[in-house]
């Protein structure tokens, strides 16, 4: 996800712009830019790093201009550095274009480009487009807003995007599929952004621009918007009622609030361009060059830490279960110190949402060292994990701010699932039936997320009686024991409360002792194969007065009557049950923080990444 900004008025740019830029930082940036109208020609001031780079590049600079576009980068496509940064010059350098979202034919689109010889300098999906229109408004003696609109035509995927143009110095068009972009209107001046952050200091009157649409922003004219179809529409202008504080986490309180409230999407975006749905088939474009060694790996070794490494146990489950070849799951941080035995053909997949943690890259550098193929799936482009990995796939779950993973731990397990599909498939141990069924029960995940996300209310009832205990139990079998583990981290690390997972079956080896009427006991109890044995586990509990919490598939009536609460999810294949059966847990833990007047964004003692061992 990146943040666009841009202005067109009497006052000066380039202040809009930068505090544009800061207003969107939020959003996560590994690089940002800024194009300003000076005399009729375009001047461009780019780099990688934070927007405080920028502003240092641009210090000595003259950057006096009354029109600009600005961006932060969230790198998609192309490393994070100052040729990938945004804005895109056109070839000529009369166009620049900032834009957020993803071109997913780009590779189509770049190659015939180049065939016309058009020379792209970037690594990026974006700088296609504004080739694009250059190429259409050189060629179709077209004005500029109708060559942006027939590029856009034939771009496939999501953009929010603004473009600028020496030829008309007055002019601003910007246009929206799939990605936010909202104009703030003021007196004889406009202003754009991904939401309402960088323009509510100076306007609340703004108009949402809609699914496909395009605007015409010329200084001492009337505002003009068409649809995809050339048709135009009649501006439906809004008024910005929230504050800026709000804007940046939308209408949640708290980023972690929103990243669990994003799950939907983020797991769209990780299956985005990698379930050919035509013929049911999965490809993971990033590695293609290490197939060969995955399908013929005699071993995985998943190496991760805290969150991800539950996601690493997950996929223990989806690998061994689909694909049929020994896992073994390390943290990292015991993995790296342990000489362990590692062969030229194993496997290592390293997970991990920042892509910096340095047990998890320390693992990396072991494996390579010792001949492994080195996989990563990681949430951050660009990233020294995506960096020195051999190959790997993105997550693609948007910057997470939340110092708690839980849309990158969702993304994690997605594309986990996809690669044991496509290898299990592969290698021909799953049936086509089998493999087309997964598939689709993959792809229904994000609206049986959304359908779990509606009972947010009944779970911060729930979260009432566990912010008054100071232990919690959590408990599951198979794939929802590593989903027990990431409940009860979830509950620990931003509520300080003590809390432990475990097999349900190991209750009886020790932890049972714990059981009184003051413990909770977190059991996930979904349809399973094991489901009988995690009935006789709850009754072992409740026998010494242990108050229960279950998470249960939906129509479940045994269990439910077991229990103090229970939480019905809907009903998915036992091996994506995570998937949902980690929400609740999510949800409940937000709300206990909450309860207890912790900094649920920013747990104490905590970071974000743990770059440093
Ligand atoms: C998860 O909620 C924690 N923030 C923490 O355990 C995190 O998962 C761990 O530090 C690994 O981070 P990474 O995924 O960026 O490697």
């Amino acid at each position: 996800m990146c943040g666009i900004v841009a202005y067109l008025g009497q006052r000066e740019a380039y202040p809009i712009l930068i505090n544009g830029l800061k207003r969107l930082e939020y959003r996560g940036y590994d690089s940002a830019g800024v194009a300003l109208m000076q005399n009729e020609a375009i001047v461009l001031h780019k780099c990688k790093g934070k927007v405080a780079d920028l502003e240092e590049l641009c210090r000595d600079k003259d950057v006096s201009s009354h029109l600009g576009i600005a961006h932060t980068r969230w790198a998609t496509h192309g490393e994070p550095n100052d040729k990938n940064a945004h804005p895109h010059l056109s070839e000529n350098g009369k166009l620049a274009l900032i834009h957020n979202g993803i071109v997913e034919n780009y590779l189509v689109l770049r190659k015939e480009l180049v065939r016309r010889g058009y020379q792209l300098v970037s690594d990026t999906d974006t700088e296609v487009v504004v080739h694009l229109i250059e190429d259409i408004y050189k060629n179709e003696q077209v004005d500029l807003a109708e060559a942006v609109r027939l590029a856009l035509v034939g771009v496939v995927g999501t953009y929010a995007l603004a473009i600028i143009s020496a030829e008309n110095p007055n002019q601003l068009i910007v246009a929206k599929r799939g990605s936010p972009l909202l104009i703030g209107i003021g007196d004889n001046e406009y202003f754009i952004g991904s939401d309402g952050a960088p323009i509510v200091e100076y306007t609340k009157n703004v108009i949402y621009l809609q699914e496909g649409e395009l605007a015409i922003l010329s200084l001492g004219q009337d505002i003009v918007i068409k649809n995809s179809k050339n048709k135009a529409q009649r501006p439906y202008l809004e008024k910005l009622e929230i504050s800026l504080e709000q804007l940046e986490k939308g209408n949640f309180e708290h980023y972690m609030l929103k990243e669990i409230f994003e799950q939907p999407n983020a797991i769209k975006d990780s299956m985005r361009g990698r379930i050919n749905t035509r013929k049911d088939m999965v490809s993971l474009g990033g590695i293609i060059k290490y197939e060969e060694k995955m399908l013929n790996a005699k071993r995985f070794i998943i190496a991760a830490c805290g969150t991800s490494w539950h996601a690493g146990l997950v996929g223990e489950y989806l690998f061994e279960s689909l694909v049929r070849v020994p896992v073994e799951v390390e943290y990292a941080s015991e993995f790296r110190y342990r000489n362990p035995i590692i062969n030229e053909d194993d496997v290592l997949i390293v997970i991990s949402q920042s892509g910096e943690t340095a047990d998890t890259l320390a693992a990396v550098e072991l494996a390579k060292a010792k001949g492994a193929t080195v996989i990563g799936i990681c949430n951050v482009v660009g990233s020294t994990m995506a960096r020195n990995t051999h190959a790997g796939s993105y997550t693609h779950a948007g910057p997470e701010i939340g110092v708690a993973s839980t849309k990158a731990f969702s993304a994690q397990i997605t594309v986990l699932s996809l690669m044991a599909l496509n290898l299990a498939h592969k290698k021909g141990k799953i049936p086509l039936s089998q493999y087309h069924r997964l598939i689709s029960d993959l792809e229904a995940i994000p609206d049986k997320i959304q359908e779990i996300l509606m009972q947010n209310d009944y779970i911060k009832e729930i979260a009432k009686f566990v912010a008054q205990t100071s232990n919690a139990i959590y408990m599951g079998r198979g794939v929802n024991f590593p989903v027990a583990l990431e409940g009860a981290l979830k509950l620990k690390e931003i509520s300080y409360i003590h809390a432990e997972g475990y097999p349900a079956a190991e209750m009886k080896h020790g932890p049972i002792a714990l059981i009184d009427e003051a413990m909770p006991v977190i059991v996930l109890a979904t349809e399973q194969e094991t489901y009988e044995k995690v009935v006789s586990n709850i009754q072992e509990v409740r026998a010494r007065k242990g108050k229960i919490i279950s998470v249960v598939s939906k129509g479940d009536t045994l269990v439910k009557e077991m229990s103090d609460y229970a939480i019905e999810i809907p009903l998915t294949e036992e091996l994506l049950t995570p998937l949902l059966s980690c929400v609740p847990l999510q949800l409940l833990a937000y709300h206990v923080a909450l309860l207890r007047g912790c900094d649920v964004d920013k747990p104490r003692n905590l970071a974000k990444s743990v770059s440093v061992e």
